[in-house]
C-alpha cells in the first residue's frame, strides 16, 4: 500500500471518528437533534376535553407547597408504594433532603394510594402511612388501591395535585422510588434550558435590563410566576415502542385499549424521570380524559402529550430504565438520573456525592473523565450489565 493512501484512510477514519464522536460522544447531540426532527411530525393542538374525574386526597397536604419563603422553582413528585418505606427514608437521607439549588426551592413529595393488604403498624399509632406524614410532612396519599396496574391513577393524581395546590412551581419531576436524582444538575439544567427568563427572575442579568430599558424592567420585576412557563416534557424518550400483549405481564395493553392498526405508541419519556413545565402539566391534565385510560403511566403521558401537540425532548442524561454502576463523576456531574437503587445503594451513592461545599473541595471528575463525559458513564454501565 502506497503512503499516500495510507494516509488518506487515516484522514479518513479520523474525520469518521470525528462525527461518531459528535454525533454520539458525550454531548449525546446525535439523540437529540433526532428528537428535533421528530417534532416536525406531531399534529396541532387539539381543542379541551371533557375535565378528568379522579380520586379524592385522603392524605391532601394542602400546605406543601405553600409557606414561607418563595415557591418552589421544582416540585419532585416520587411515586412510592405504601409499603416501601424504608426506600422513602433513604430518599429522605439522601438527595430528598436537599431543598434548595443554585438558590431555587426544591420540594420533593411522595405519591401513594391505598395499601391493598393491611399495613403493619409502626409504634402505636395505628395507621403508619398517617403517622409518617404527620411526621415528615411529604405525604400525597389518594383514593385508590395502589397497585402497578394503577399508577396513571396515582401520576395524574400528582400532576393534578401540583396544578391545583402547587401551580408556582416551574417545572414538575415525576420520578420513582428507586431512582436517584441528582438535584443540583438538574436544576442547573432546567435553568438552562429555560433561558433568559429563569435567568430574569433570579435577578442575576442586570446588564441587560439596564439595556432594554424600564419598561422591560418592569415587566421581568422579579415578580416570581407572572409569566407563563415555556412548555417542556423532557426525559429520556423511547420513539416506537409497540404495545405488548403478553397475557398477564405488567406491561400489557389490551387490543381495546391500543388496537394494533393505531400503531406505534407516540414518542414517550421513561417514568423514571421525566419533568414537565407548569404549563405541560395543564396541558396533559386538559386532554387527558380524552386518552385511552393505559395502565403505563409514562404511555400514558405521551399520548396525552401527544394529543395535545406537545413532543417531549430527549436529554441523555436522564437514565431511562438504566442503572448506572456508582461512581463519583457520573453520578456529581454527568447523570441527572440512575434506576434501580435500592436503599442501602442510595445512601452509598449520596455518600459519594455529598460533601458539605459540592465539589469545591475535590472535582467530582478528573480532567480525563470531563473530557469523556456521558460516554464513559455509558460504557461502564454497559461493561457492568
Ligand atoms: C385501581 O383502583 C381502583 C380504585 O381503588 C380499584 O377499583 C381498581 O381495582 C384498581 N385497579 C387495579 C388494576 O388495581
Amino acid at each position: 500500500m502506497s503512503l499516500r493512501l495510507l494516509r488518506r484512510l487515516l484522514l479518513l477514519a479520523a474525520l469518521l471518528l470525528v462525527i461518531v464522536w459528535t454525533l454520539f460522544g458525550p454531548s449525546g447531540l446525535g439523540e437529540e437533534l433526532l428528537s428535533l426532527w421528530l417534532s416536525s411530525l406531531l399534529p396541532a393542538p387539539a381543542s379541551p376535553a371533557l375535565p378528568l374525574a379522579l380520586p379524592r386526597l385522603l392524605i391532601p397536604n394542602l400546605e406543601a407547597c405553600s409557606g414561607p419563603g418563595t415557591p418552589p422553582f421544582l416540585l419532585i413528585l416520587v411515586c412510592t408504594a405504601p409499603e416501601n418505606l424504608h426506600q422513602r427514608n433513604a430518599i429522605r437521607a439522601s438527595w430528598g433532603g436537599l431543598h434548595e439549588a443554585m438558590g431555587l426551592r426544591v420540594q420533593t413529595l411522595f405519591l401513594l394510594g391505598e395499601p391493598v393488604r393491611p399495613q403493619p403498624t409502626w409504634g402505636k399509632q395505628g395507621n403508619g402511612l398517617a403517622w409518617e406524614a404527620a411526621m415528615q410532612g411529604d405525604i400525597l396519599q389518594a383514593a385508590f388501591q395502589d397497585s402497578y396496574r394503577n399508577l396513571t391513577l396515582k401520576t395524574l393524581s400528582g400532576l393534578n395535585w401540583a396544578n391545583k395546590h402547587c401551580p408556582m412551581a416551574r417545572y414538575i419531576l415525576k420520578t420513582d422510588d428507586d431512582v436517584y436524582v441528582n438535584v443540583p444538575e438538574l436544576v442547573s439544567e432546567l435553568v438552562r434550558r429555560g433561558g433568559r427568563w429563569e435567568q430574569w427572575e433570579r435577578g442575576t442579568e442586570p446588564q441587560s435590563a439596564a439595556v432594554v430599558g424600564d419598561e422591560e424592567q418592569e415587566r421581568g420585576g422579579r415578580v416570581l410566576g407572572s409569566e407563563p412557563v415555556p412548555l417542556l416534557y423532557l426525559g429520556r424518550v423511547h420513539w416506537r415502542v409497540y404495545p405488548s400483549r403478553t397475557e398477564g405481564g405488567r406491561h400489557q395493553v389490551s387490543e381495546q385499549q391500543w388496537p394494533m392498526a393505531w400503531g406505534p405508541f407516540p414518542p414517550y419519556a421513561s417514568g423514571t424521570g421525566y419533568v414537565l413545565s407548569a404549563s405541560a402539566v395543564q396541558l396533559i391534565l386538559r386532554v387527558a380524559s380524552r386518552a385511552p385510560l393505559l395502565p403505563l403511566e409514562d404511555v400514558f403521558v405521551g399520548v396525552s402529550a401527544h394529543r395535545g401537540g406537545l413532543t417531549p425532548t430527549h436529554c441523555v442524561k436522564l437514565a431511562g430504565a438504566t442503572h448506572y454502576p456508582l461512581d463519583r463523576c457520573c453520578y456529581g456531574k454527568f447523570l441527572l438520573t440512575s434506576h434501580r437503587l435500592d436503599p442501602r445503594k442510595m445512601q452509598q451513592a449520596w455518600k459519594l456525592v455529598d460533601s458539605p461545599d459540592g465539589e469545591r473541595t475535590v472535582p467530582f471528575c478528573s480532567w480525563l473523565q470531563g473530557v469523556l463525559g456521558i460516554l464513559r458513564c455509558r460504557l461502564i454501565a454497559w461493561l457492568e450489565s
